[in-house]
């Protein structure tokens, strides 16, 4: 859907379009799993390869009851887009297993990880295939990813997954990548998009988990208001302004943030719907639709979650003039991250965080004006830009040379 509205804007070779009607591969096995009662369980898991054209698949894996190989098929084309709007050596790959993984002991989530590993080892590699972190997944299970394949193939081969723990051969800076990029990401854009400075402009975000929270923190540095948050469990707002360290500290403690002193609680809802200039959607796919999207009162939608905008509430955003900073080049940063501890695993390198983030800084700064440019040539809006950026970029891989029959 979104690949036929972006070549509406962006024209692409007949190859191409041809390369990316389909993954390159799907794959998908069933691990059995010796659970600790004794029993032996069997769960499915898939790997979806979409495009190589620009590098290794790169591409989380997602532990969730509702993960399945459609879903994965559809994030793995995402993730070919992402890489290719970040610019980054990466092609789009994604895999997901189909459980709860809050009901599963951490030894059982280990042997799962183990066995999903077993299964998939031969299409998996440094130059092959990179997984890392998804929904559900966690550093522990990317590190335990790397150590299996480590034992498979019988050498030390830390770059075959990312986002692994720091004593691991994960990268400094990786855990705040996605939130502090999204606030370059925005920095990079807002001269274009207000005359206001960050500090006359307020923030709603929906979703304080890892994302929400550190974009929270790092627009508050810059001057940024938030007057508004929300987790899974209900949201607070107060016009004054909150402090993200204290709702966290606050949200630790009683398990939500409802009830934060000073402000009063909003439904996630209606914080999407505030008077305010950014609203952030942070959580989970489809929070803003055709039914609310005309409700919506920001000039700006920031979306860090991954696909947290219907095509239909798009055009109602484009229509009311509202600025949408896509998922695609909104919350790279953590791809980005993801793709120099590979660089560090395979050059055997440690890098500090003051080089992360500067590099981070740097290409989110350069990819975000890239969109913008081209969404001011194309006269669309900042996702149909995105996508034809990396259209363009997956199109300059292919080979033109006409072929003889
Ligand atoms: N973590 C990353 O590096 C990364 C990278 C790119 C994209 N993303 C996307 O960002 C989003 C958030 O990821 P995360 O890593 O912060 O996850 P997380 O699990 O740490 O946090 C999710 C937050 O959303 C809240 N939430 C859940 N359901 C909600 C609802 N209905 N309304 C409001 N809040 C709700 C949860 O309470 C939690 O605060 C996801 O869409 C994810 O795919 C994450």
């Amino acid at each position: 859907m979104q690949l036929t509205r972006a070549t509406a804007v962006q024209k692409i070779s007949d190859d191409l379009r041809v390369r990316l009607s389909a993954p390159e591969r799907e794959v998908k096995v069933s691990i059995p799993v010796r659970m600790d009662d004794g029993s032996l369980k069997v769960f499915e898991g898939y790997r979806v390869q979409y495009s190589s054209l620009r590098g290794p698949y790169k591409g989380g894996v997602r532990y969730h009851p509702d993960a399945d190989i459609n879903e994965v098929r559809a994030l793995a084309f995402w993730m070919t887009m992402k890489c290719a709007v970040a610019g980054i050596p990466m092609g789009g790959g994604k895999g997901g297993v189909t459980v709860d993984p809050k009901e599963l002991s951490i030894k059982e989530l280990e042997r799962l990880t183990r066995g999903f590993v077993r299964k998939l080892a031969p299409v998996l590699g440094p130059q092959r295939d990179v997984p890392g972190p998804d929904v559900g997944t966690n550093a522990t299970i990317m590190g335990l990813i790397a150590d299996e394949y480590s034992k498979i193939v019988g050498k030390a081969t830390p770059a075959v997954a990312t986002g692994k723990p720091l004593d691991q051969g994960g990268s400094e800076g990786r855990s705040e990548s996605t939130g502090i990029g999204g606030m370059y990401v925005l920095m990079a854009l807002l001269p274009h998009l207000t005359r206001k400075k960050p500090s006359q402009l307020t923030v709603a975000i929906q979703g304080f988990g890892n994302v929400g929270s550190f974009l929270a923190r790092n627009l508050v540095a810059e001057g940024f208001k938030i007057i508004g948050l929300s987790d899974s469990k209900g949201g607070i707002y107060t016009e004054k302004g909150l402090d993200p360290d204290a709702a966290e500290t606050y949200k630790k403690k009683n398990g939500s943030l409802e009830g934060f002193p000073g402000t009063k609680n909003i439904s996630n809802e209606k914080l999407l719907e505030l008077t305010c200039d950014i609203v952030v959607p942070a959580a989970l796919e489809n929070a803003i639709t055709k039914s609310n999207a005309a409700k919506i009162k920001a000039h700006i939608v920031l979306e860090m979650a991954n696909g947290p905008t219907t095509t239909e509430a798009d055009d109602i955003l484009f229509k009311k003039e509202i600025h949408v900073v896509p998922d695609v080049l909104a919350n790279a940063g953590g791809v980005v991250v993801s793709t120099y501890e590979w660089e560090q695993n395979l050059k055997n390198e440690h890098w500090t965080e003051k080089k992360v983030l500067g590099k981070l800084r740097k290409l989110l700064e350069r990819e975000a004006k890239n969109v913008w440019k081209r969404s001011t040539k194309l006269k669309t809006d900042l996702r149909r830009a995105a996508f034809s950026v990396a259209l363009e970029r997956l199109d300059a891989t292919l080979d033109k040379t006409p072929k003889k029959r």
